[in-house]
């Protein structure tokens, strides 16, 4: 099939919430530092949702600021798809759920699962749904409370993770501009690197499950640390081929915020300066797939994102999946 159509993306919007946990309420908290945190890393605070807010709550306000930013009205979203790894509940999906609050009584409404990466697959996923001419404007949102499944007692983990949201509205744009090309992958052997283990029809809640700490992140960070690193290189390179862009063509990278050091060493590996990279982990910890669509809405606002710019946007996560966006940029910025 011939595509006439590209997706763009025409409205961005994020929530994070209120509460700020810095590195010092952590010291009191677990057996580490400020110093270890922010060298070992980059991370100096992040936001973590109140007893009430769910991944939807915080979905919602960034849907709804996308949906102003782009001056649409709800009732013009044919497709919301919410990428996230912590779900309101299993079923309904949080897009569902999202879909009731916004009001968006025409769309369609599903979750995509790939954890970290989920923001990339979502976006893709959409994008294919407006290219094929099937949907012109959909809602695509990363909403994670990764506090709500973080076991406080680990140190390994609990310095990491962290609350937000981000989302976009993607619409029809002429072929050559918006997406121009994109590669996912997984491999299923690395699940075990990370994983919440309990909760699902493998491991039902049981007193057992909850005693173990069963319903919280596990993870294997040197292993995901090294893999990182490597797949950030190659499938950044294999997206730019299928784009048709150099290394020198890219305007802005905005990679999955996990760690500044990983950020760091692929950039270096890849031979892009950093200051061509989009760093915010320093105030928002790890958000998962709320991380991208934050560093992009957050990147446009500080005017660092201009009309016919080239994006790469790259994720990895649980999975363990990956995946990489080429985008032109087509949103004007705002009248000053
Ligand atoms: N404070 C103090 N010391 C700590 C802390 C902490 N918060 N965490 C670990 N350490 C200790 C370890 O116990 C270890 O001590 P030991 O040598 O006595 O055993 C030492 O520091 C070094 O540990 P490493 O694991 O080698 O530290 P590393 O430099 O690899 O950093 C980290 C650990 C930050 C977890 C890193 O491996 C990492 O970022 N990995 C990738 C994480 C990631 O990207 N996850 C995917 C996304 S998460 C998601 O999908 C939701």
């Amino acid at each position: 099939m011939v595509n006439h159509f590209s997706a763009g993306v025409i409205g961005l919007g994020s929530y994070v919430p209120e509460r700020i946990l810095t590195n010092h309420d952590l010291e009191k908290i677990v057996d580490t530092t400020d110093e270890w945190i922010q060298t070992r890393t980059g991370i100096t605070e992040r936001h973590i949702s109140s007893g009430e807010q769910a991944s939807s709550d915080l979905g919602l306000i960034a849907a709804q600021r996308a949906l102003d930013d782009a001056n649409i009205t709800p009732a013009e979203i044919d497709l919301i798809i919410v990428a996230t790894a912590t779900p309101d509940m299993l079923f309904p999906s949080t897009a569902c759920i999202i879909q009731s609050k916004l009001g968006a009584n025409r769309a369609a409404a599903f979750d995509i699962g790939a954890g970290c990466t989920g923001f990339i697959y979502a976006l893709v996923t959409a994008a294919q749904f407006i290219s094929n001419g099937s949907y012109k404007k959909v809602l695509v949102i990363g909403a994670e409370t990764l506090s709500k499944v973080t076991n406080w007692s680990d140190r390994n983990t609990c310095v990491l993770l962290a609350d937000g949201a981000g989302a976009v509205v993607l619409d029809a744009v002429p072929f050559g501009e918006g997406v121009l090309g994109f590669t996912l992958g997984a491999d299923g052997n690395g699940g075990k690197y990370l994983l919440q283990p309990a909760g699902g029809s493998r491991l039902p809640a049981s007193i057992e499950t909850v005693k173990q700490n069963l319903h919280t992140l596990q993870m294997n960070g040197p292993e995901i640390f090294k893999f990182a690193v490597k797949i950030m290189v190659e499938v950044t390179e294999e997206t730019l081929k299928k784009a048709n862009l150099l290394k020198e063509d890219v305007n802005l990278f905005i990679p999955h915020q996990a760690n500044r050091r990983i950020i760091e060493a692929a950039t270096k590996r890849l031979g892009f300066s950093m200051n061509k990279v989009v760093v915010n982990i320093d105030r928002f910890g790890n958000t998962s797939s709320a991380s991208i669509p934050i560093a992009m809405q957050e990147a446009f606002g500080n005017g660092r994102i201009y009309t016919g710019d080239n994006l790469l946007l790259m994720g990895f996560g649980a999975g363990i999946t990956w995946g990489a966006v080429a985008l032109k940029w087509t949103k004007q910025r705002p009248e000053t």
